[in-house]
């Protein structure tokens, strides 16, 4: 196998790193005491987030884990049902933390990273009833990770806060890569956000930024939410350096990536040629590609072997479902000759 810096990495756009410029605004930070308040770097970022998605208070948070964690436990009670979109990544990638630090159970409803009002409220369970456990908050994920970079349709979204503010039912945008689902839907991250009462945006997802993600929503729950970091272990010191990333990010990293989306697209239209894998072109919205395999191909840990021995890194999910993550740090060339090689180790 080549030497890591040579592979064409596609496994995560969390491996995007710092660029030149963003590693001299990161050097030059202002940075001070965060848990005085005394950052000027991180109060800027914060400034600026809230102002992005019109909310009253933004808050840093150091992983985009953490900012779904803090948001669960400040809007539900041990016991609570949380529903989500199925295989929602709070559900399948988060090392089981919800239950283990808030005591929730999770109903994952829909089909390809998006529901409906309606299915919403045929799920949600009555609150102070003497069997059901109550269902106090429901979440969309923009985009979907694991469904494929699914960007959620803005009127449903409407219909689903509207829906859960009738019932009591809490709402919480987990938006990691929010960015994305803006770029590619052509609403402002402004626009998404306002439906809902608390919302993450990451900066280090194919942002290039080294971590860090935003929570924003009312000052009331914002002023909760800096006891639970804490809780959490994740109040830190010297954070403008981080925060300075974060601004360069947003600054100089969210219009460009309709490249990655141009990207994903490019493979998805070159794996479509073959016989050997399931995908719908049109699935592929963002900068995440999932695709199938079928019975005559190999299954994906076979797959991903090939791929790595022609210079491509990704991953599976299972036996014969396969992701593909486009972003900052692969251009169209490195995309196309990844495709062939991923096509090539799905065919030989
Ligand atoms: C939708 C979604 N939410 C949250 C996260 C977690 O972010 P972090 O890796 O910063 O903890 C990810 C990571 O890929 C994600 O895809």
């Amino acid at each position: 196998m080549r030497e890591r810096g040579l592979m064409i990495d596609l496994r995560s756009d969390g491996v995007t790193r710092p660029t030149p410029g963003m590693r001299r605004a990161i050097a030059a930070a202002e940075v001070g005491e965060d848990q005085f308040g005394e950052d000027p770097s991180v109060n800027h970022l914060q400034d600026v987030t809230k102002d992005l998605l019109s909310k009253e208070a933004a808050l840093w948070v150091p992983t985009g884990t953490m900012a779904y964690q803090m948001a669960i436990r400040l809007m539900t009670r041990p016991g609570d049902d949380v529903i989500v979109a199925r295989e929602a990544h709070v559900a399948w990638h988060e090392a089981g933390g919800s239950s283990a630090n808030s005591g929730v159970q999770f109903t994952e409803i829909g089909q390809d990273g998006v529901f409906t009002a309606r299915a919403l409220m045929s799920s949600v369970k009555p609150q102070g009833h003497l069997v059901y456990p109550p269902t106090t908050l429901v979440i969309v994920e923009n985009t979907h990770n694991r469904a494929g970079g699914t960007v959620f349709p803005q009127d449903e979204v409407s219909r689903i806060c509207s829906a859960a503010k009738e019932r009591r039912v809490a709402t919480f945008l987990s938006g990691a890569r929010l960015w994305h689902a803006a770029v590619a839907s052509g609403l402002s991250v402004r626009d998404l956000a306002a439906p809902f009462e608390l919302v993450s945006v990451s900066l280090s997802k194919g942002l290039g930024a080294p971590g860090g993600a935003m929570l924003a929503g009312t000052a009331r729950l914002i002023a909760r939410a800096v006891r639970v970091r804490r809780m959490f272990g994740g109040a830190m010191r010297q954070v403008g350096f981080f925060a300075a990333a974060g601004l360069y990010a947003i600054e100089h990293h969210v219009d460009r990536l309709v490249e990655d989306h141009a990207n994903a697209r490019l493979i998805a239209e070159r794996l479509a040629q073959s016989p050997r894998i399931r995908i719908d072109v049109a699935t592929v919205q963002t900068n995440i590609i999932r695709f199938a395999l079928t019975d005559e191909a190999p299954d994906a840990s076979a797959v991903v072997e090939r791929a790595a021995e022609g210079g491509v890194l990704f991953f599976g999910f299972d036996k014969d479902t396969m992701r593909i993550v486009t972003h900052l740090d692969v251009d169209a060339g490195q995309c196309a000759r990844a495709a062939e090689v991923i096509v090539g180790a799905i065919e030989s």
